[in-house]
């Protein structure tokens, strides 16, 4: 089946207002365009509720909290979660997986351990580090496949009984390796860890329900999933989330104070101290319906054949190196791949000459390309509104950069 791109494109306004059809933006695992219906959530809320959450009893407040309330109970269905109180909103998904790191990390010490991967984004591992600067926590990493995935064999060797967090990406921003989060849940019950995914890359493709996953905490951004940019998300089990101290504090998020007494407010309110990204909010629910309401197969069915045709585009070519898996199973759309003698940026700015938004470099994510022995990759990544045209841009905008850059 093939999709109606043409319709796509009329959802997103950008393609009629910022480039049309001379915009080939292939850049989405950084920021999707964002869904008309997701701008005209923001304008219609800022026009008619605008009024601080969880503080007012007047109409126009009621609205701002009945909106508010709404895009928790949308995110939480798009997760297949329990209940919307799981669902804390944050800045993006960065400040959801630090919020995950110093929660938890509040419990932890000298000898316990922390497992991530060589593929993380610095998202989910400097949060990690810091905790074993300020806590004397060990971060221990797992290796790679040889397709660029998070090598899962590893874990029975590199979990030890001190395990208190394992956190992964559920898929690479880099190599597109999509992570089965299985076999790790049961490694982390073995030894009583938590398991902490980090979903900015895997939200906009992958069917998600965090119950059935097993996970106990799962964050995402809105701007990458077709919403605004300013919101975040960090579901995490009710059971797990009820446990544990808020890293910060502030308005909003106590039931009561007297002198040094503190009684915290139940979650999510306990970790959203501080006026909320409402309007973000209310955005990041309707690009979630946005998205919903498509058929899910075809858009992926859709990525994963421009994902095929690049990869037939690049293998065709002399000198490039591929990174993540050889086919488009397995990974979500994202393509990274080096050019021998070639530097990522200088073919990143041949490439937006040529009209082609991609992104180049080291992709927050050093220890991986250390791993991959590359200084950086250039990286496309395609979104429901991409189509063979852009392929075939990216592919002519290489050959020209090989051309003119030797
Ligand atoms: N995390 C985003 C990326 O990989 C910004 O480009």
């Amino acid at each position: 089946m093939s999709l109606a791109v043409a319709e796509m494109r009329a959802a997103f306004p950008a393609f009629a207002e910022a480039g049309g059809a001379g915009l080939h933006y292939l850049d989405n695992a950084a920021m999707t365009q964002m869904a008309a219906a997701a701008m005209a959530a923001v304008e219609h809320h800022s026009r008619s509720a605008r009024a601080n959450v969880r503080r007012g009893l007047y109409a126009l407040a009621e609205r701002a909290d009945a909106a508010y309330d709404a895009a928790r109970a949308r995110v939480a269905a798009f997760l297949g979660a329990a209940d919307p109180a799981e669902v804390v909103f944050t800045a993006n998904a960065t400040a959801a997986l630090n919020l995950a790191a110093q929660a938890l990390g509040a419990e932890l010490g000298p000898g316990d351990e922390v497992v991530v991967s060589r593929l993380e984004h610095h998202s989910n591992l400097l949060p990690w580090l810091l905790l074993g600067r300020t806590r004397g926590v060990t971060v221990r990493t797992l290796p790679l496949t040889p397709e660029g995935g998070i090598d899962t064999g590893a874990l029975a060797a590199t979990i030890g009984p001190r395990c208190r967090v394992i956190a992964l990406s559920h898929a690479s921003n880099v190599t597109g390796a999509v992570l089965d989060p299985a076999p790790v849940v049961a490694a982390a019950r073995r030894v009583g860890a938590r398991v902490v995914l980090d979903g900015a890359q895997a939200a906009a493709h992958l069917p998600l329900d965090v119950r059935g996953l097993g996970v106990d905490f799962y964050a995402f951004s809105g701007h990458k999933v077709f919403g605004p940019t300013g919101i975040g998300v960090l579901w995490g089990r009710q059971s797990v989330l009820a446990g544990l101290p808020p890293p910060w504090a502030g308005g909003g998020m106590v039931e009561e104070v007297a002198g040094e007494s503190l009684v915290f407010a139940p979650p999510p309110q306990r970790f959203e101290a501080g006026t909320p990204p409402v309007e973000q909010a209310v955005g990041l629910a309707a690009a979630l319906d946005w998205l919903t309401a498509q058929d899910r197969l075809a858009l992926t069915a859709h990525q994963r054949r421009l994902t095929a045709q690049l990869l037939d585009g690049l293998a065709a070519r002399p000198g490039v190196r591929l990174v993540g898996p050889p086919t488009a199973a397995g990974r979500v759309p994202v393509v990274s791949f080096g050019l021998d003698g070639l530097h990522p940026h200088d073919v990143c700015q041949v490439l937006a000459e040529c009209g082609v938004a991609v992104r180049g470099g080291s992709h927050c994510a050093q220890p991986l390309l250390a791993a991959l022995e590359l200084d950086g990759v250039v990286r496309a990544s395609f979104a429901p509104y991409n189509d063979e045209d852009d392929v075939a841009a990216l592919l002519d905008g290489l050959d020209a950069a090989r051309r003119l850059l030797g």
